[in-house]
């Protein structure tokens, strides 16, 4: 049986792979949709982390597949329509990103508060200008979270040590340990918009979510809130997120997806309201680690269980 890696994944977990001896495993992480369509013949099993879209195509291609391992999270890149259809089993690692992608978070926020990307920007133009980087404290202010599951509640029990309020809505019951120990407020979606300073985007993207954060969400907020979103770049309407900063609707926006990765055309990487990051939130060598050895571990197992 035989593995295709696609995409860049720790030097441990191509070590644990290397070291399956029945199991056999090339590793291309630089692999092009076209080669991808042209090997996958040959192959038992793939691994991927974002990158590669694995398509109904690339599935009707593959005679042999029997799984598909995705290290981190969203598995919106893998047409799981079609994986059911065909049985291919899909996996992920829910949760070895958390904890990275909720401390990203927490510094994206406080990046919007203090504005030290652009502070630094200006210290390297030779310029010292104190009188230009008035912040803000998050104590005592209001995040707001739509989707508290993994990684929102972990940035909640974070913020909740610097002593902001916290405001979530979500589809599925909010824990009541949350409610009793964060002093979480479960709100409607609009209230959060309506009255968080920071409101943070923890959703997976689905026909649900894409551009649940559009024109009509961010005229709710306060003039003086801002927007975070290192959740799946389609999940806010980038269109309409320009037009609100443009319109100064809102403070600001930190991404770190974005609806075309990389968006190397958008006008969101003029405006100077906006901090960006090339999706990089799960990008730790501690989260890595465990999703890239946590995938191999599962795929093989898998594969050994056939
Ligand atoms: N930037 C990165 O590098 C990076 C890394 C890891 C994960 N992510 C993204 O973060 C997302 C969240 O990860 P997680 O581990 O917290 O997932 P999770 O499944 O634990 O939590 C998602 C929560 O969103 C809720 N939800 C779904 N639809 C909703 C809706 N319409 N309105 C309100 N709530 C809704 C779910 O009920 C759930 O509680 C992932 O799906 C992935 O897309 C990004």
């Amino acid at each position: 049986m035989k593995i295709l890696v696609c995409d860049p994944i720790s030097d441990d977990a191509v070590k644990l792979l290397k070291q399956s001896v029945d199991v056999g495993s090339d590793y291309r992480p630089d692999i092009t949709a076209a080669q991808l369509l042209e090997v996958v013949p040959n192959y038992d099993a793939l691994i991927v982390r974002s990158r590669t879209k694995v398509t109904r195509d690339v599935m009707l291609a593959a005679p042999w597949l029997k799984v598909i391992g995705r290290a981190g999270v969203g598995v919106d890149n893998i047409d799981s329509n079609a994986a059911s259809e065909m049985k291919v089993k899909v996996l992920n690692t829910p949760d070895a990103l958390t904890n990275a992608v909720a401390e990203f978070t927490v510094g994206l926020m406080l990046d919007l508060a203090r504005r030290i990307p652009r502070a630094d920007a200006t210290m390297r133009k030779g310029e010292w200008s104190k009188s230009a980087f008035h912040g803000m404290e998050l104590k005592g202010r209001i995040y707001g979270t739509i989707g508290i599951g993994r990684i929102g509640q972990r940035v909640a029990e974070i913020v909740h040590g610097f002593g902001m309020k916290i405001m979530a809505n979500d589809i599925i019951p909010i824990p009541k340990a949350l409610i009793e120990d964060l002093g979480v407020v479960v709100s409607t979606q609009d209230q959060v918009f309506e009255q968080a300073d920071f409101v943070d985007i923890h959703v997976p993207l689905t026909p649900e979510t894409e551009h649940l954060v559009n024109y009509g969400k961010l005229r709710k907020m306060k003039k003086s809130a801002f927007l975070i979103n290192t959740s799946r770049g389609k999940v806010v309407d980038e269109a309409d997120l320009l037009r609100a900063l443009n319109e100064g609707l809102i403070a600001g926006a930190a991404l770190d997806v974005f609806e075309k990765e990389p968006p190397s055309q958008s006008e969101l990487l003029k405006n100077e309201k906006v901090v960006l990051t090339p999706h990089i939130a799960g990008q730790t060598e501690e989260a890595q680690f465990k999703a890239g050895t946590q995938v191999v571990e599962e795929v093989v197992r898998y594969l050994h269980a056939q």
